[in-house]
């Protein structure tokens, strides 16, 4: 087998050891004495001590070592100064940063990124000068969106990566371990420390026959997240295995992989296919096909491998499905989405189409929709609403460009924005509906929380496959059935599609752009990253106070937050962008798209010392002015979706001390852990609905906190009464010392001087 090979074209000069992650697999191997799943065997061959780590799927904590970095623009600003403060002077992992997040969509690719540079141009210049001062890789606005330069380019079968943004499993359609973590935990890779992570569970998804007609890998998905709800994945990979794999494209395995996500899995992951050797291929790696090929018993679990669930899922019998409005879990077929529109006050008429994004751009994909676009448009049909179209990256969007695909776009009068998250993100400057106007769109993205794409909380967002988006487009209704309904033509005809086709790769490979990067130069350390003290884009980090070894007494609560609560209520997106390195300024947001159990309104809450209501940030900037502690009680999942950590910086920024849930994504309970946040979990949810607006709330015993060891509260009524309870926390003993310490940070600088 082959044991060492260049990390990717532009790290000719680290490698991946093979020979390392076969010594510590087989360490564990001996230890472990059982068949291990392929997400296993990823996970434990990056281990960081297999001699005396404790592996137990679901409870032990594991130190791993992952092979790089990825950050996105609208985290990696916070990461890169996190990284300054450390006082280090090289990435000690290859890392990348792209800027793909602020790019606002409205005009087209062009235009739209000439303003993003004119408008951001403060901000990308810190980051292009962090990287080249650091050793990182910069993808410059424009490049492409995170996930499919990483697929691209850095992604391989077999490896483990972490990147700042919860849509990094994207790259489990090439078979790597690939998972979204906070800035705070990408700043400790970083500087060269190991990543722990909760050992996780094991889901395995069963996949037998292949897909045909009008089912689409984005249809696996859909189906699985309503199966899962947005948190049957959570603290588990999903690794898919059975027949019906090998029938899926790499790109369509990546789209899989990528909307995981939003069932609150760590990462998705797929063995080892041929059709990953001909992406690999395709895409000029063929030194890691040969490379995964010699050591194909590596990239496949083992014979009587044990899941601790499995689902199944016959891709043959598989049709498309529609998923929401609001929540990516609401999984409909859409032969049964005509039905429930009838149901339902969403419009029927649509609003606006979106394809593309980071989680279905591919050749592929882009091709099957134009396969449509090109049945339709011979028809003499048009589309009925307005067309936008986000490709993923500058390489995919060239070799679409010269295989004409965009030229039918083109026809169809799509707008081609630039290769860019843009309405996926809520960076899109929407002027055709006004705010509060309802209406529906659909879209091949992963995501629709309410407000999600423009802000608006009227709009009703469907994620499908690009060619039902494709479909319904033209028909210009949302519940088009393109098996059974048909479409007048000018003439007076009645067009049918028929089920899209297309080649999965370009034939003649995918097109060089490199010119959208750049790597660090060699001679690094005359390089200046300054941020001007008067910016209001960017600041610098003040360490937070390490804990005062004192009990938290009468805190008051700033908001109950009753219901859904993602890291898009806590810290919304869209115009929001502009402060993302600027703690002060985004804190302005801090929950202001929650709903206040107390008084069911959005931004509302009480301030227990002036007894009036105010915004949350202004009632939680008053208490910080007090120098006032205070806690957030909260519903259930609280801080799924993205993995922004500023959803923890912000709070804790304000003052606050302790988070009190039912229960915590993933990503986000790791941030308020890394920034010394409190992450309690009520033992019996029913104390959630005792808990009232004027109540004050202690945490006592503090001194204690010990992992396992429940937390004491203490709950004061108006009138002098009191109950206590115990409270859960999963922290261990190292996430303790980052309590103590006031954050992971302040940690790592103690050690340092240590
Ligand atoms: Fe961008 Fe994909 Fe996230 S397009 S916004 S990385 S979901």
């Amino acid at each position: 087998p082959v044991s060492k090979i260049p990390l990717s074209r532009y790290d000719q000069k680290t490698f991946i050891d093979y020979a390392v992650l076969d010594r510590n697999l087989s360490i564990i191997r001996s230890r472990l004495d059982r068949p291990l799943t392929y997400a296993e065997k990823v996970l434990y061959s990056h281990i960081d001590n297999p001699e005396e780590v404790d592996i137990r799927r679901g409870s032990s904590y594991v130190k791993v070592r992952p092979a790089r970095v990825a950050c996105q623009d609208a985290t990696g600003s916070m990461a890169l100064i996190q990284f300054m403060s450390a006082g280090i002077d090289t990435v000690a992992v290859p890392t990348s940063v792209h800027c793909d997040h602020q790019i606002v969509a409205k005009d087209g690719r062009e235009e739209d990124i000439r303003m993003s540079n004119e408008v951001n141009g403060e901000v990308y210049d810190f980051m292009r000068s962090a990287c080249a001062r650091y050793g990182i890789g910069f993808w410059k606005p424009g490049a492409g969106i995170i996930h499919q330069t990483v697929l691209e380019n850095y992604a391989f079968p077999g490896g483990l990566m972490i990147g700042t943004d919860s849509h990094t499993p994207n790259a489990g359609g090439l078979g790597m371990a690939a998972i979204g973590v906070g800035g705070a935990d990408a700043v400790d890779v970083m500087a060269g420390l190991a990543w722990e992570i909760k050992a996780p569970k094991i889901i395995g998804v069963h996949l037998t026959g292949s897909l045909s007609g009008w089912a689409s890998p984005k249809d696996v998905i859909l189906k699985l997240a309503g199966e899962l709800t947005v948190k049957g994945g959570t603290g588990s990979i999903i690794e898919y295995f059975g027949p019906g794999v090998k029938s899926l494209s790499c790109t369509g395995m990546a789209t899989i992989s990528n909307m995981g996500a939003e069932t609150g899995a760590t990462t998705s992951v797929f063995p080892y296919t041929n059709q990953m050797g001909s992406y690999l291929d395709a895409t000029g790696r063929s030194h890691i096909r040969q490379a995964s090929e010699s050591r194909a018993d590596s990239l496949v679990a083992d014979p009587g491998a044990e899941y601790d669930r499995v689902i199944n899922i016959d891709l043959s019998s598989l049709e498309p499905f529609v998923n929401g409005p609001s929540t990516p879990d609401r999984a409909t077929p859409n032969s049964k989405f005509k039905a429930l529109v009838e149901q339902n006050p969403w419009p029927r008429e649509l609003s606006a189409a979106l394809i593309g994004s980071c989680t279905n751009s591919s050749f592929q994909d882009m091709s099957r929709a134009a396969n449509l676009t090109r049945q339709a448009l011979g028809a003499g049909l048009k589309p009925k609403a307005p067309l936008l179209l986000s490709p993923g990256s500058e390489q995919t969007r060239l070799t679409l460009e010269e295989a004409g695909v965009l030229e039918t776009f083109g026809e169809a009068g799509a707008t081609v924005l630039a290769n860019a998250c843009g309405p996926c993100c809520g960076s899109w400057n929407r002027t055709d509906v006004t705010n509060g106007t309802s209406n529906s769109v659909v879209s091949s993205y992963n995501r629709n929380f309410v407000g999600r794409l423009d802000a608006n909380p009227a709009t009703s967002i469907f994620l499908t496959s690009p060619e039902m988006v494709m479909v319904k487009a033209f028909a210009g209704r949302i519940d088009f059935d393109p098996t059974t309904d048909s479409i007048t033509t000018p003439d007076g005809k009645e067009f049918k599609f028929e089920p899209p086709t297309s080649d999965i790769l370009p034939e003649n490979g995918f097109q060089n752009a490199d010119y959208v990067y750049t790597p660090p130069p060699s001679a690094r350390s005359d390089v200046s990253v300054d941020i001007n003290p008067a910016s209001t884009r960017l600041q610098r980090l003040s360490p937070f106070a390490p804990w005062n070894c004192e009990d938290f007494i009468n805190m008051p609560i700033l908001i109950k937050v009753e219901g859904k609560c993602t890291t898009d209520h806590i810290t919304p997106s869209g115009k929001w962008f502009a402060w993302r390195g600027h703690l002060e300024n985004i804190s302005n947001n801090t929950l202001i798209g929650a709903t206040n159990a107390f008084n069911q309104s959005i931004n509302s809450v009480k301030n227990a010392f002036t007894n009036t209501y105010s915004t949350v940030p202004d009632t939680a900037r008053e208490y910080k002015a007090r120098n006032q502690d205070w806690v957030i009680i909260t519903d259930w999942n609280y801080g799924e979706g993205s993995s922004r950590e500023h959803a923890a910086l912000q709070p804790r920024y304000l003052n606050g001390k302790a988070i009190i849930a039912k229960s915590f994504a993933r990503i986000h309970e790791s941030n308020l852990k890394k920034q010394g946040m409190l992450a309690l979990t009520f033992a019996d949810e029913a104390d959630y609905d005792r808990i009232e607006e004027d109540d004050r709330i202690s945490l006592v015993g503090l001194k204690d906190l010990a992992p396992g060891r429940q937390v004491t509260m203490v709950v004061k009524k108006e009138n002098g009464d009191e109950w206590r309870v115990g409270l859960n926390h999963t922290f261990n003993g190292e996430q303790i010392e980052y309590f103590k310490a006031g954050s992971a940070l302040n940690l790592m600088a103690l050690m340092k001087k240590v």
